[in-house]
């Protein structure tokens, strides 16, 4: 059911992000089968070696920071990369505005904001009804990359991915390895790494 709180102004705002961001990526994103996604890029780090090791598969960040997208976006122009493309958007925006014959071949989630405090848990990424939006653009090779250095956020996330109808754990060994830069502030971390049950 519609939140009741979403006012008709503010559902127009999000229309208009999602309009904004498809004319911005219609070069690219037409035609195009699979993609590589990155949530939460950062400044790029890891998605610039990532597309660097592998130029055949077109890989795509996103952060709400913009900030971190122009850092990002200089990090790629630097590598001269051309299957790589770092967008100012929310996942959210992105998945809903997506052409719907995109699959996504590998999804990376690295380090994501924990939200610690149980009030704000809402606020995580890693929920049902992010892993059913992720699920509707999975194939049967598809795997989901997750990795953080919070082990209530690691627990929760391996509840949520256990308990859910479309996705499932597997011991698949990590895609890639590159430090991204919380990575490098972090003492441990987990992986998780799960796969479309379809
Ligand atoms: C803790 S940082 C980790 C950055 C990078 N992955 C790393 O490991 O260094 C989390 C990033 O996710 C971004 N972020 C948070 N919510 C997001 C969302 N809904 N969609 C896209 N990016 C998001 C934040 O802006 C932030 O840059």
């Amino acid at each position: 059911m519609e939140n009741p709180l979403y006012t008709a102004a503010y559902l127009a705002q999000i229309a208009d992000r999602q309009t904004a961001l498809r004319a911005q990526t219609e070069a690219y994103l037409t035609g195009l089968e699979t993609c590589v996604l990155e949530i939460g890029c950062g400044h790029g780090h890891f998605l610039t070696d990532y597309a660097a090791a592998h130029l055949a598969k077109t890989c795509i960040g996103l952060d709400i920071i913009f900030e971190r997208i122009e850092r990002a976006n200089r990090k790629k122009n630097r590598a001269r990369l051309t299957n790589l493309h770092f967008l100012h958007a929310s996942a959210e925006d992105f998945l809903a505005m997506l052409p719907t014959t995109l699959r996504f071949s590998e999804v990376f989630v690295l380090f994501p904001d924990p939200w610690p405090k149980r009030r704000h848990h809402k606020n995580r990424l890693m929920q049902p009804e992010f892993l059913a939006n992720l699920a509707q653009r999975a194939g049967q090779g598809t795997r989901l990359y997750f990795r953080t250095d919070d082990t209530a956020y690691s627990t929760a996330t391996t509840e949520v991915v256990q308990a859910h109808p479309a996705w499932e754990i597997t011991t698949d060994p990590w895609a890639f390895e590159c430090e991204t830069v919380f990575q490098q502030r972090a003492p441990s971390y987990h992986s998780l790494v799960a796969r479309p049950k379809h």
